[in-house]
């Protein structure tokens, strides 16, 4: 039995347990994977300033998030096939999020279809959309999450084109795998994986297949997306997107103040500084670096949410000093889920939740809302 401590100890029981292209999808970025490194990487120059002798009984890190309560300022961010981490993965990731307090975000990239998983919780969940060149289609993703009730919609702009993943196209990566001999030992070698795959018909993009016409091959994620997804998007477009929607709107995939300000403009309710987990444009900068400049300017017209690197509830706090109201987690909940399926995303959200507490107490802080600057020191020289 894994004694499991971190979130990096749930991530070492994923690897041994979920097929290697599916592992491999969630665990690398494009290209060099220069970005996808500097995102952890950037956070460790970052240091703490420990306080002493200060009343640190009565914590909270209860916050709001555009408006909903949630247990701590996380919420798990929308990552494409989550279901082949482990059979019904969205279902059982919103399951633990909902029990948490937390929102969960459904990707569009998803196994489980919009409406299984609203069948299977009981509380609203957010729905995170990426425009296709069938408008159509996309007015009724649009509804459909209405029609499911959930409480925000989340659109992504920084993937209307695909950044290259070599693991995905060395491990052959489908969903479902194709009948190759390269996928079928990738997944007899992880059989419990494979008997809880039995148990689910969920195998493929629920949200598309038998919704979207004119798809060639679905299973295969860069060809469905060089097929479908719109390289046409523009800021005007989103007006339609957020009318339709008429709800909570967040924009994601923000790294520059140039595109905060563009994001803040439209009236949407939060961005997402992101780099899309350093699986676009490697090369950018980390997205902790890029969060300073762009909460200088946008700090006080639209909440700013954050993703990239956090694998820790330090992390989190970091986040949060620097100014962002959120943090989402992706990889960090999906090693949870890949280990040990809705149990291990709880498990997740456990270790981020008391790691955040011990450390702000560290700090000499009680409320996570008074979290600011003043609770950070840098290396020498670096600012
Ligand atoms: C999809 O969101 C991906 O990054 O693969």
């Amino acid at each position: 039995m894994t004694v499991i401590c971190d979130i990096h100890d749930l991530q070492k029981v994923a690897r041994r347990r979920v097929p290697r292209m599916f592992f491999d999808y969630a665990d690398s970025g494009s290209w060099t994977e220069s970005t996808y490194r500097a995102n952890e990487r950037d956070f460790r120059d970052i240091l703490l300033r420990q306080r002493v002798a200060v009343d640190i009984t009565d914590r909270s890190v209860e916050s709001e998030i555009i408006g909903q309560q949630a247990a701590m300022p996380v919420a798990l961010a929308p990552v494409g096939l989550t279901g082949m981490q482990h059979a019904d993965g969205e279902i059982k990731a919103a399951r633990a999020a909902e029990k948490f307090g937390v929102p969960f975000t459904l990707s569009t990239m998803s196994i489980c279809s919009i409406e299984d998983v609203a069948e299977n919780t009981s509380k609203p969940f957010w729905f995170q959309l990426y425009v296709m060149k069938d408008r159509d289609f996309i007015g009724r993703l649009i509804d459909r999450a209405k029609d499911a009730g959930c409480s925000a919609l989340m659109l992504t702009l920084d993937l209307q084109i695909l950044g290259q993943r070599h693991k995905d196209i060395r491990n052959g990566l489908a969903a479902p795998p194709k009948p190759t001999l390269n996928a079928a030992l990738q997944v007899i070698s992880r059989p419990r994986w494979c008997l809880n795959m039995l148990t689910t018909r969920r195998h493929t993009f629920r949200n598309i297949v038998g919704h979207a016409k004119g798809v060639g091959d679905l299973s295969s994620l860069s060809s469905w997306t060089a097929e479908q997804f719109d390289p046409k998007l523009a800021w005007k477009d989103i007006d339609w997107i957020r009318e339709r929607w008429g709800g909570k709107f967040i924009i994601k995939g923000i790294l520059d103040p140039e595109d905060a300000k563009m994001a803040a403009k439209t009236g949407a309710d939060a961005i997402v500084v992101s780099n899309h987990g350093g699986r676009q444009l490697d090369g950018a900068p980390s997205s902790i670096s890029m969060l300073p400049a762009i909460v200088d300017a946008v700090g006080g017209d639209i909440e700013i949410h954050f993703d990239g690197g956090i694998r820790s509830g330090q992390d989190v706090l970091k986040a949060i000093c620097l100014g962002a109201n959120a943090a989402y987690l992706g990889r960090a909940y999906i090693y949870g889920l890949g280990a040990y399926g809705e149990r291990g995303v709880s498990q997740a959200l456990d270790i981020i939740h008391r790691e955040l507490d011990t450390t702000m107490a560290l700090c000499g802080e009680r409320d996570v809302h008074k979290l600011g600057h003043h609770n950070l020191l840098y290396p020498p020289g670096s600012r």
